[in-house]
């Protein structure tokens, strides 16, 4: 069954590789989740060669996890380590179908990511964007071929979670969509067509979700109260967890997003913003035992 407001997947192109911007922890699941379902060569760029090593060495590291939990045979695992590369330059996209961002979240970084991008591929690849919460509309302003731009919003973890958001830009055109959809098929997501708007959906949601445990904690609340207050629901983490899972950075700035468009209805917590000042990844160390310091630091102001 076709998912709603999908366009006819007759429309949709071949993709025969793929070019990854961004080599963080996110882009390399993207990555390695790309060669292993598309079966095509998935190229990674970022910035330095420092970034890049690591961002293939984070694909290589899940490839060896996956083969020790006999996930893939060792055959898989040499196809899938020739498969995934990286390059400093965005000419190995040059004949890439489909390049997806997931660079910081800026929007005239990512605009300036599309406009180079757009310079060595051909006039029919699709750019895709990871983005969070920023305006797929405003991120296609300005290029050349603005109805091939598309949102493809993952979720952590990226090999685990299902859904897939995809955002329609004003611009996009129907083979761009249905090329989006059928990829997100081919990578085994439920996909969900959503409007360009704040945040789109499903980090609405979750960001009200995060914000009132947040803010009962901004209000005197221990953490360890209100983040097991909902065990009880068998949800399957805690919100502190989720929060440090999504990363404070990035729920801040979905947070600050959803302010700034909706004042009334979002508020930004001072003390997430003190916990990403501070460069804290969490109020949890790594075996979620709470982090003494990074809860002080939290619930202190
Ligand atoms: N990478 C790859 N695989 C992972 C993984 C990771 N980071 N974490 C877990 N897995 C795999 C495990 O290997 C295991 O697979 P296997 O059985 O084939 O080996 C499987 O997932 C289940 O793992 P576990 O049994 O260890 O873990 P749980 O059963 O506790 O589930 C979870 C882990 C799936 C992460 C679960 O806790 C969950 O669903 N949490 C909610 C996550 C969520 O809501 N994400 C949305 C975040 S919002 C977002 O990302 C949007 C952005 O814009 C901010």
């Amino acid at each position: 069954k076709r998912p709603a407001g999908a366009p006819d997947r007759e429309l949709a192109r071949k993709v025969t590789k793929v070019g990854v911007v961004g080599a963080g922890l996110m882009a390399s699941q993207m990555a390695l989740l790309f060669a292993r379902r598309l079966e095509v060569p998935v190229v990674m760029t970022d910035l330095d060669q420092e970034r890049l090593d690591r961002g293939v060495g984070h694909v290589h590291a899940e490839i060896d996890r996956l083969l020790g939990r006999g996930r893939l045979s060792a055959d898989q695992a040499n196809r899938l380590r020739a498969l995934v590369t990286g390059s400093l330059t965005k000419d190995a996209f040059a004949d890439a179908d489909f390049v997806i961002e997931a660079v910081f979240e800026d929007l005239g970084v990512k605009k300036k990511v599309f406009a180079e991008v757009e310079e060595v591929v051909s006039a029919e690849c699709v750019l895709a964007t990871n983005t969070s919460s920023l305006p797929v509309t405003e991120m296609a302003a300005g290029l050349r071929h603005p109805e091939r731009v598309v949102g493809f919003h993952f979720f952590n973890p990226v090999a685990v979670m299902p859904l897939l958001e995809i955002v329609r830009g004003a611009e996009t055109d129907d083979a761009t969509l249905a090329t989006a959809f059928a990829v997100g098929k081919t990578l085994k997501k439920s996909s969900v067509l959503v409007k360009d708007a704040p945040a789109f959906v499903v980090n609405r949601l979750l960001t009200r979700f995060m914000g009132e445990v947040i803010g009962a904690v901004d209000e005197g609340t221990p953490i360890e109260v209100a983040d097991h207050a909902l065990d009880g629901l068998g949800l399957p983490m805690t919100p502190f967890t989720l929060l440090q899972l999504v990363g404070p950075a990035v729920a801040l700035h979905v947070a600050e997003t959803l302010h700034a468009a909706f004042p009334d209805r979002y508020g930004v917590s001072e003390n997430l913003a003190r916990l990403v000042a501070a460069g804290k990844p969490g109020v949890y160390a790594p075996d979620l035992s709470l982090d003494r310091e990074a809860t002080a630091l939290f619930a202190g102001g």
